[in-house]
């Protein structure tokens, strides 16, 4: 994005430059040739001009529209990731940048992808509002409680460049940051298959969805347990609800459908479901998002990599299904970068101003 970003910023910067230019040399002309020469001089009435009106609304129009369109457009591209875009989850949290892979590798404040394939970042936060901003790629956007934002980008080079967070956040706000590092696709696949030692958020969903919070027993993938509509090729789709209207399931809809169950009842069902909230934290709830949507074969693309997510690992040697079935769900809370539970505000933790 970043050479269409600079072209039209570029473009901006040179049309401020030639029509400040402009103004100023005609007048200082204007003052020079139109001063008055004697005491007594009495100026000539001028009338206005037509012409020259049209002229200098017409000119500025057309331009004015030019810069909307093409920003418009540049916009557009932006907010709208591509279908075939790797999946990446990013969790803020005062004061770091958690990162967790499609196929299950976690980073904090470093973030490695492949060069020359689109990325797209699904981002949400645990606290305040915290903003994802990586000057080299002109990519920035907030990340607000509650809610999933997007941004995508291509990197075209090879190399580490710095990430940022760029909403004032409290105390450390000024060291939340860190650096995305694109790689050549073969040392990207060496350094997926050097950490494939995490489950991949899909599996890490489905162990949540059920065991860990036992959904399965009312609410199974097909509706098994009756008690709650099916999930199966729901992501994506609209769903009817009681009292006549609709939803598309997107991502806030199934967080919320978690969080408070009585907003959206499906039709056909009660509002009996209990609410899971203060028992899953951020990083949870996207892999439970994950799970749902992986359910939605058709809904999506790019969850996959060519490097597997679970291989032998001299670690932890290796992850069959029964293995990492069997392992109590609280051992992730070991890993530094694990699920933390949900974030309470200390009083004088620096809040947003
Ligand atoms: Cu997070 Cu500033």
């Amino acid at each position: 994005m970043a050479s269409q970003v600079d072209a039209l910023y570029f473009f901006l910067v040179g049309l401020t430059t030639f029509f400040s230019l402009l103004i100023f040399s005609v007048l200082i002309f204007f003052v020079l040739k139109y001063r008055r020469r004697s005491p007594y001089e009495v100026p000539r009435p001028i009338a206005g001009s037509i012409k020259l009106e049209t002229l200098w609304s017409v000119i500025p129009f057309i331009i004015a529209m030019g810069i909307f369109v093409w920003g418009t457009s540049i916009f557009f591209s932006m907010s709208r990731p591509p279908d075939d875009a790797l999946e990446v989850y990013v969790v803020g949290k005062q004061w770091m940048w958690k990162v967790q892979h499609s196929t299950g590798q976690r980073e904090i404040n470093e973030l490695h992808v492949p060069v020359n394939r689109r990325v797209k970042l699904i981002m949400t936060t645990e606290d305040v509002i915290h903003d994802f901003f990586v000057p080299a790629f002109r990519m920035k956007a907030d990340v607000v409680p509650g809610r999933y934002t997007q941004e995508w980008f291509e990197a075209t080079k090879v190399g580490r460049y710095h990430l940022f967070c760029a909403e004032y956040c409290g105390t450390n706000h000024s060291g939340m940051g860190g650096w995305i590092t694109v790689m050549e696709p073969t040392d990207y696949e060496a350094w997926l298959s050097g950490n494939a030692n995490q489950k991949s958020p899909v599996a890490q969903g489905q162990e949540l969805f059920s065991q860990t919070l036992g959904c399965a027993s009312c609410h199974g993938a097909n509706g098994e347990g009756g008690r709650g509509p099916s999930l199966i090729n729901l992501f994506g789709q609209s769903q009817a609800l009681e009292g006549g209207q609709n939803v598309i399931a997107d991502e806030s809809y199934i967080r919320e459908s978690i969080l408070n169950p009585q907003a959206k009842i499906v039709a056909g069902y009660k509002p009996i479901m209990p609410t899971f909230q203060g028992q899953v934290s951020e990083e949870q709830l996207l892999q439970l998002i994950t799970y749902i949507k992986s359910l939605s074969p058709s809904k999506t693309s790019g969850i996959s990599t060519t490097a597997p997510a679970r291989e032998n690992n001299p670690r932890t040697g290796p992850a069959t299904p029964e293995a990492m079935g069997a392992k109590n769900p609280n051992e992730q809370r070991s890993n530094p970068v694990g699920s933390t539970p949900p974030h309470t505000n200390q009083a004088g933790q620096g809040s947003p101003r």
